[in-house]
């Protein structure tokens, strides 16, 4: 066994193991610690994504790709978003394009058939005409229905002219034409096309941030058939409760290049064994009473009790790995506890380094670090926001400057 005196997590980790043939580099984790099945985050407990279920240690990327992720990708089917859609039995894309001076607008309706129906969505997709393929493409769930059709729009969630003058694609997705963001119509689009509209839903079937995932695979399904896309260099990204849903999206479908949650919060990138962290943030408890229709029945089992889930957030983020994971907080975002996102982020990293990639990119892993700077390395993103809950043009240049589609 290779000799650790040291007290950095990621190192404990794979030294716990025997050895790897990954040799850790040194980062700068210094504030978790690890002990068999759990590690400790902020002098908390946590589930250790380096362990498998058997209790045996995760030493090398090889395991993490053919094993833990699969187990780390059941718990958090079963006890936390749910079981995502399967696959339609038929899909079809029909393209509207039109030309505009600077981008190729399309906007395409993806026919979806499923065992009880058939329906669709659309997607639009704004190309920047530069005589080359775009840089990347940032994929938008978008449950403000805040996309339009206007490809000169420059503010707000979505400045497309923004992000097309910048030499990337963007597309998008209104959620609520996946699934309606409502307890009593949720399951009017997509859900029922694959069940029974008249019976309950299992108990550990996904709900909305479920289908809004489900529907970023569909619409990457399409990214990869467009000659006009890199389907290699696709971002999805999401604000809020759409953030909550991209990054359920990145951890389940291994063809997205990056994920980025903005503000995810709660049942995002932030820890939920933190509770309000302090600070008033949504617990799983209130998460659950307030949106019904979000999450499956079995996590709202652990309401008054998140120290049972078998997961946790930290280990969401790192099922991005070794792909590119980009947590962005705002300071005044009490609801989503900006700190807990932060050392989500953080944990994270140890799995990444099995990779060699452990680098967060940040000065120092102690909160907080310094506002409005992107912090970035070989394959993790961070920046924290001065001011309050949003997706603003402020967020925008860090992720247009931020070199995501690359190591
Ligand atoms: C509410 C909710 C959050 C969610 C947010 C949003 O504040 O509590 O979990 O992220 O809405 O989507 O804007």
């Amino acid at each position: 066994m290779t000799r650790c005196a040291t007290s950095l997590v990621v190192v404990a980790a794979l030294c716990a193991g025997g050895g790897s043939a990954v040799q850790p580099q040194p980062v700068r984790t210094a504030a978790v610690t690890q002990a068999d099945k759990t590690v400790t985050i902020d002098g908390e407990d946590y589930p250790n994504p380096l362990r498998l279920h058997s209790g045996a240690a995760v030493t090398t990327a090889a395991e993490w790709e053919n094993t833990r992720r699969a187990e780390l990708l059941a718990d958090f089917r079963e006890n936390v978003y749910g079981q995502s859609l399967p696959a339609p039995t038929a899909q079809t894309f029909d393209v509207a394009t039109t030309d505009f001076p600077a981008v190729t607008r399309k906007i395409i309706t993806i026919t979806v058939t499923g065992p009880e129906g058939t329906g669709s969505f659309d997607v639009k997709l704004f190309v920047p005409k530069t005589g080359a393929k775009p840089r990347g493409t940032f994929l938008m769930i978008d449950h403000r229905g805040e996309v339009g059709d206007d490809p000169d729009r420059s503010s707000g969630i979505a400045p497309v002219s923004t992000i097309t003058e910048a030499g990337y694609a963007f597309a998008a997705f209104d959620a609520g034409e996946v699934a309606p963001d409502d307890s009593g119509s949720y399951r009017s689009a997509m859900i029922d096309l694959f069940h029974p509209a008249d019976q309950e839903l299992p108990a550990d079937a996904g709900r909305a941030i479920s289908a809004w995932s489900w529907g970023a695979s569909r619409a990457m399904d399409y990214l990869q058939t467009d000659p006009d896309i890199d389907p290699t260099k696709v971002a999805v990204i999401g604000h809020s409760r759409s953030g909550k849903a991209a990054l359920w999206a990145g951890a389940q479908d291994t063809r997205f290049a990056v994920a980025i949650p903005n503000n995810s919060g709660s049942t995002g990138t932030k820890l939920a064994r933190r509770g309000d962290g302090g600070v008033g943030a949504e617990t799983v408890a209130r998460i659950n009473g307030s949106f019904p229709h979000w999450f499956p029945q079995t996590y709202k089992a652990y309401n008054d009790r998140v120290d049972s889930l078998p997961v946790d957030q930290h280990e969401l983020v790192a099922l991005m790995a070794p792909r590119r994971v980009v947590v962005a907080s705002a300071t005044d975002d009490a609801n989503a506890d900006p700190e807990g996102e932060f050392l989500a982020y953080v944990a994270a990293a140890q799995v990444y380094e099995l990779y060699g990639l452990g680098d967060t990119g940040l000065p120092s892993t102690s909160w907080r670090p310094p506002t409005d700077e992107g912090f970035r390395g070989p394959a993790m993103s961070y920046h924290l926001r001065s001011g309050g809950h949003g997706l603003t043009g402020a967020d925008w240049d860090i992720y247009l400057n931020g070199d995501l589609f690359s190591r």
